[in-house]
């Protein structure tokens, strides 16, 4: 509990991993002899977040059940449950299971950097503001290309963001945008303050991550990660 509202962290790990080309999911992939999700769900375990979802494939639920969930102790996490087959819909499956709560933190299975500080900034804001995510200041300058691959445009730098997770939203506006978005058959969806600005018309506040919290997703970023979680907060 925190400010006597309910907080429930729905941790996604029901991709396949295609960038990956790895034999096993990323998100079970050992990262210094500990799987990529334990890191995550670790964090929510030892934040003020009430409960976790874990939202896994089908055939997975098992082992996350017996070889994460029990093995480590994540007494948090009060549910194990298929996703579907595109992100979105493993956040519905999420979102569904987390009827009750106040407010949800959406976060990727695939990003271990997350720490105690990251999901404090997104449980204060997120009362305050009812949508935010975390983010970092785009380094790079950002082209926009038409189809044969020529700029057309550079977005001034300063206005952009790359988006990280965790994202958090008032439980029943979430809701009420996925139902909206059910009805649409929208698929470019690539994350949910995305779905809260077409539904709901509904701004979420970026607030400041950390160059770190990135997304496993191709074969270098398991050697960066080892690096950057080389550090003793992380490797207890
Ligand atoms: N995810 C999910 N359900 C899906 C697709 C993705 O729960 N149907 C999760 C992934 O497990 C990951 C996060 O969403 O933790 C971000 O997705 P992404 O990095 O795209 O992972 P994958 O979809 O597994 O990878 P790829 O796109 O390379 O296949
Ligand atoms: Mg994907």
């Amino acid at each position: 509990m925190y400010q006597d509202k309910v907080f429930t962290a729905i941790v996604l790990a029901a991709g396949k991993g295609s960038r990956m080309h790895s034999d096993i999911p990323k998100q079970y992939m050992k990262l210094h002899g500990k799987e990529v999700i334990y890191y995550s769900l670790r964090a929510f375990q030892e934040s003020n977040v009430d409960n976790v979802i874990l939202v896994t494939r089908q055939e997975d639920i098992s082992f996350c059940k017996n070889d994460i969930v029990d093995k480590y102790g994540f007494t948090k996490v009060r549910n194990v449950i298929a996703g579907g087959d595109e992100r979105y819909w493993s956040v519905m499956k999420g979102l569904e299971s987390a009827a009750g709560t106040d407010y949800v933190l959406i976060h990727d299975g695939a990003r271990p950097f997350i720490s105690q500080e990251m999901i404090r900034n997104s449980m204060e804001e997120v009362v305050k503001c009812g949508a935010c995510t975390l983010g970092v200041p785009a380094k790079d300058t950002i082209k926009v290309v038409d189809k044969d691959n020529y700029g057309i445009d550079t977005p001034d730098r300063r206005t952009l963001w790359q988006v990280q997770t965790p994202q958090s939203f008032s439980y029943n506006e979430l809701l009420k945008a996925y139902e909206k978005m059910k009805l649409d058959n929208s698929s470019a969806i690539t994350d949910d303050t995305m779905i809260m600005e077409i539904y709901m018309n509904k701004k979420s506040k970026l607030i400041m991550g950390d160059y770190r919290n990135i997304k496993i997703t191709t074969p270098e970023d398991i050697f960066i990660l080892e690096i950057f979680l080389k550090n003793e907060n992380y490797l207890k």
